[in-house]
């Protein structure tokens, strides 16, 4: 997949964001300041009113042309306790459906006084798209864009390691699993591990649902699940990515749990206190049994919660004057 991003797009000249697109040439001083501030906002996240100020008479319109819970909610909460007005735009009652485009949408929402746009699109680079004919000032922000990048799920994935297992990534084994060739987590949170300096990448699924090689330059890349779990500090499963799946790209559902579910016995191959992330939704005996999911290893939860001080420091940084 080639970079649809300009990298010049989400910076400005001070290094600071002016929208937040891709993690991928996102510099390491910018991802790991963004982790930072999302580490100090963890108190707020979750409730409260003492950050009210921060965003007052500012608008945020989420506008999802796909389903979303933990994204959608997560914006909706973080803008609401910095203070910001909360436009949660309904495509499908909207006049999306009469053929309006999303830069129409986007420039009618505009002309109401939204000041940054929470957008997940379908199409690779339809956020960057946007982004590029926003007005001066409104700040774009990519909730997922088709299999390309998903940077704020990055984000809070980096910042849940982290707090797990300590902030020298150069010493991590990560191994991401399942299907990255559809997987615009696996994208952000491959580019993220590689910008904190992890060394030790793996990545393993069937060849099917395995991206062009130039994608995954410098990971050890196999199908044996088990050989590749020997000595890992973290597990990333992945949705099966069924509604971007051609038919026939795995033999079958229970096939793919033998070859690539993560059990506990096979978690028992990594190392005794790894961690195991999924971004969710679960395909629950598909891709990560019922014991995994909710066992003591399991910092699915523990990524959700981060979702949402993560998400506040991308606006406060986006947005705060
Ligand atoms: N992880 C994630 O993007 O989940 P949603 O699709 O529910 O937002």
């Amino acid at each position: 997949m080639t970079e649809p991003t300009p990298p010049d797009l989400q910076l400005r000249a001070d290094g600071r964001l002016r929208h937040l697109l891709s993690l991928q040439h996102l510099p390491r001083t910018a991802l790991e300041r963004l982790l930072d501030a999302a580490q100090a906002l963890r108190p707020q996240a979750l409730g409260g009113t003492a950050l009210r100020h921060t965003l007052a008479g500012r608008s945020v319109c989420n506008l999802f042309f796909e389903p979303s819970t933990r994204t959608r909610s997560a914006f909706h909460f973080a803008a609401t306790r910095l203070g910001a007005d909360v436009l949660s735009f309904d495509v499908s009652t909207s006049s999306s459906g009469k053929g309006e485009t999303p830069l129409d949408t986007m420039r009618n929402l505009e002309a109401m006084g939204v000041d940054c746009f929470v957008v997940r699109a379908r199409e690779d680079g339809a956020v960057a798209a946007l982004a590029a004919q926003a007005r001066d000032g409104v700040a774009l922000i990519n909730a997922g864009d088709g299999r390309h990048q998903h940077p704020t799920q990055g984000l809070l994935d980096m910042l849940t390691l982290r707090q797990a297992k300590g902030e020298d990534f150069s010493q991590l084994s990560v191994l991401i699993v399942g299907d990255i060739r559809h997987s615009r987590v696996a994208r952000s949170d491959l580019a993220a591990l590689r910008t904190l300096g992890c060394r030790d990448i793996r990545v393993c699924g069937p060849a099917s649902l395995l991206p062009d090689a130039h994608e995954l330059h410098g990971c050890t890349v196999g199908h044996d699940f088990d050989g590749l779990l020997d000595g890992v500090d973290a597990v990333m499963m992945l949705r099966l990515q069924r509604e971007r799946m051609v038919e026939g790209l795995v033999p079958s559902l229970e096939q793919y749990f033998v070859d690539y579910g993560l059990d506990e016995r096979r978690l028992m191959r990594a190392r005794p206190d790894a961690v195991v992330l999924h971004p969710g939704p679960m395909n629950r005996g598909v891709e990560i049994s019922d014991a995994v999911a909710d066992g003591a290893q399991s910092l699915i939860l523990a990524q959700v919660s981060n979702g949402v001080a993560v998400r506040m420091a991308v606006m406060r940084e986006l947005l705060a004057h």
